[in-house]
């Protein structure tokens, strides 16, 4: 049987069994789609649909998500087991037009983005967790159910190590259609630079694979940066590379030592980057109803013989750290043990900003936002804020290129630069709309500065962007142009876009 006529027998019988004989004349203009598409699940895997009443779902809707500003109530939950159900899913979504949303591993904090409400059905990748190593160990294949510490956990020992995530809870899959920033990608580019092969379902139900060389490469360049608008990916094929141990570790400064910090990141992001085996993630945590930060710097080094050099000026005699763990180990147990320190929530925000690498632009962004954070928001409950600066080195966009390039088709000219990220985490829902407008407020003022002062950067990456924020504008006009073109061959019925709303979308740019 075709899995559409089994699909559009299944949507009678389940419209006559639940809501009476077909002769009674009952529509599905009585009752909403998701009430349809959830029977038509619940009646075809019923051991994989989840409806309120069940801990399954109050699993997949809120403990499978990093911020409760994403939490929400689906009509009901589906969870496929694999790419043929996750194909019959979306043709069921497609025949009952009923709205979706699809989750990874929960780490984008934009409400909406990654959960729907009661008018529509949630489709989890939980249990899409295969990992596979191919017979030469060049290439690891890896579902969408799973984050990045499963993976790092699966091919330590074997020596080996992916281009993935530095924190372990963030997912596969919402990760790498973004780009995705890696402590190895100062030597190996985006981490989507390094997937060989997408396995994805488009939106007629189709499965298929997209390589480079093949009849899907224009969609295999379209997913290495263009978010969720052209298929749901069932599978990454992404390069290994050999790394059984790395010099890893946080080291914290005491704010009195700010100025030689900025410093210290400045010159990392112009000189202590070209050595492409280095890597830090310079991060300002502020606590501001106690009118306090805490200066900390992770720093990678991907050998198992040190090299100080990049660091010097993060180390005695320049900074003085009152703690460092840099030391010699396996890239899982650095990041197990930072997982551990970090927990989930509760409320979340990001917003991305570029500058060139220049003194100045670390000095504006700096002190402009913990003024304004500590003269503003110092009565918000719980709340804790963040500024990171990530060094993205001329060769981490070259990688890109000689890789066949990518949507992002970042400006290797202007290089290097900082890309950063303000973050907040927050207790109380009634304290939304202050972070909100803070947020857009603290962030329109730093850019504005930096424009004046010709330091701006024009990328801004998409995964650790806020609502409200232009993404897809950013991108050379072409690639723009490229992706709506690619999106509107692979999914003219904007399936992707409009009945799974959620998520950047290169048609709104
Ligand atoms: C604590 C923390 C640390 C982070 N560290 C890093 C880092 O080191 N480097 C970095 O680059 N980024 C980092 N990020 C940002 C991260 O890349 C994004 O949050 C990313 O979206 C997470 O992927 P996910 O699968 O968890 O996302 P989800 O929230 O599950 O999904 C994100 C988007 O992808 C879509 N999507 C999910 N699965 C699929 C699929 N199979 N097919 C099609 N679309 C899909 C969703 O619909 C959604 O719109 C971090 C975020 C957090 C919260
Ligand atoms: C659902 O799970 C139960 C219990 O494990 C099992 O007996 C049953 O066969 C399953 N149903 C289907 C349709 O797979
Ligand atoms: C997911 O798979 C696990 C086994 O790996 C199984 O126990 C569980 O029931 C599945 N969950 C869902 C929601 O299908
Ligand atoms: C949960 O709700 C669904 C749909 O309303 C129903 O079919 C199912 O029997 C309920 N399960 C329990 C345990 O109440
Ligand atoms: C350290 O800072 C000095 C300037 O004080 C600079 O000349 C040097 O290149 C920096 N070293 C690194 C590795 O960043
Ligand atoms: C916050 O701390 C700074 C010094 O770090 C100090 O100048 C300022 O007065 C403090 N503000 C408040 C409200 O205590
Ligand atoms: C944002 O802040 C939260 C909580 O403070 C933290 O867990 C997370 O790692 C931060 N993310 C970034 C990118 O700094």
């Amino acid at each position: 049987m075709k899995p559409l006529s089994a699909i559009a027998i299944a949507i009678a019988f389940v419209t006559s069994s639940v809501y009476g004989a077909p002769t009674e004349a009952i529509t599905t203009t009585h009752i909403t789609s998701a009430k349809v598409a959830c029977a038509l699940f619940h009646f075809t895997y019923p051991n994989h649909t989840f409806y309120p009443n069940s801990s399954a779902y109050i699993y997949e809707t809120q403990t499978q998500y990093w911020s409760v500003t994403d939490y929400a109530g689906p009509q009901c939950v589906f969870v496929p087991q694999n790419a043929q159900q996750v194909a019959f899913a979306v043709s069921s979504m497609v025949l009952s037009q009923t709205q979706f949303a699809v989750r990874g591993g929960g780490h984008m904090p934009i409400p909406g983005y990654n959960n729907i409400d009661s008018s529509g059905v949630l489709l989890s990748t939980t249990n899409l967790s295969s990992l596979a190593l191919s017979t030469d160990k060049s290439v690891l294949s890896i579902g969408p159910g799973n984050k990045w510490v499963t993976v790092y956990n699966f091919l330590q020992p074997y020596g080996l190590c992916a281009i993935g995530g530095r924190v372990g809870g963030v997912g596969v899959p919402g990760y790498l259609l973004g780009g995705g920033i890696s402590f190895y990608s100062n030597q190996y580019g985006f981490a989507s630079d390094n997937v060989v092969k997408y396995e994805c379902v488009l939106a007629s139900g189709l499965i298929v694979e997209a390589t480079a060389t093949n009849t899907y490469s224009d969609l295999f360049w379209a997913l290495k940066g263009g978010g969720n608008s052209f298929c749901i990916v069932t599978r990454f094929d992404v390069k290994t590379v050999a790394s059984p141990e790395v010099w890893v570790g946080l080291a914290q400064y005491d704010s009195s030592q700010k100025t030689k910090y900025l410093d210290a990141v400045y010159n990392f992001g112009k000189y202590g980057s070209l050595d492409s085996k280095a890597a830090i993630i310079p991060t300002i945590v502020s606590f501001p109803s106690l009118n306090t930060s805490v200066y900390t710097a992770a720093k990678f080094y991907d050998s198992l013989v040190n090299n100080a050099a990049p660091f010097e000026n993060f180390t005695t005699p320049q900074l003085f750290p009152t703690v460092d763990t840099y030391a010699l180990q396996p890239l899982s147990g650095y990041i197990t043990l930072i997982d551990s320190l970090q927990p989930d929530g509760p409320r979340q925000q990001f917003t991305v900003m570029s500058s060139i690498v220049d003194r100045n632009a670390l000095e504006i962004v700096h002190d402009t936002f913990l003024l304004e954070v500590f003269t503003q928001l110092s009565s918000i409950s719980g709340l804790q804020t963040s500024l990171t600066f990530q060094p993205i080195t001329k060769e981490f966009i070259q990688q890109g290129i000689s890789k066949g390039g990518n949507p992002q088709g970042v400006d290797i000219s202007k290089a290097p630069y900082f890309w950063m990220v303000e973050n907040w985490s927050w207790s109380n829902s009634a304290d939304d709309a202050t972070i909100y407008a803070f947020s857009k407020s603290v962030t329109d003022n730093i850019n504005a500065q930096l424009k004046a002062k010709g330091l701006q950067g024009t990328y801004l990456y998409m995964n650790d962007a806020g609502a409200g924020q232009q993404i897809f504008q950013n991108y050379p006009t072409a690639n723009l142009a490229r992706l709506k073109s690619i999106r509107a061959k692979y999914d003219p019925l904007q399936i992707y876009t409009k009945l799974m709303p959620g998520g950047w979308k290169v048609l709104n740019a």
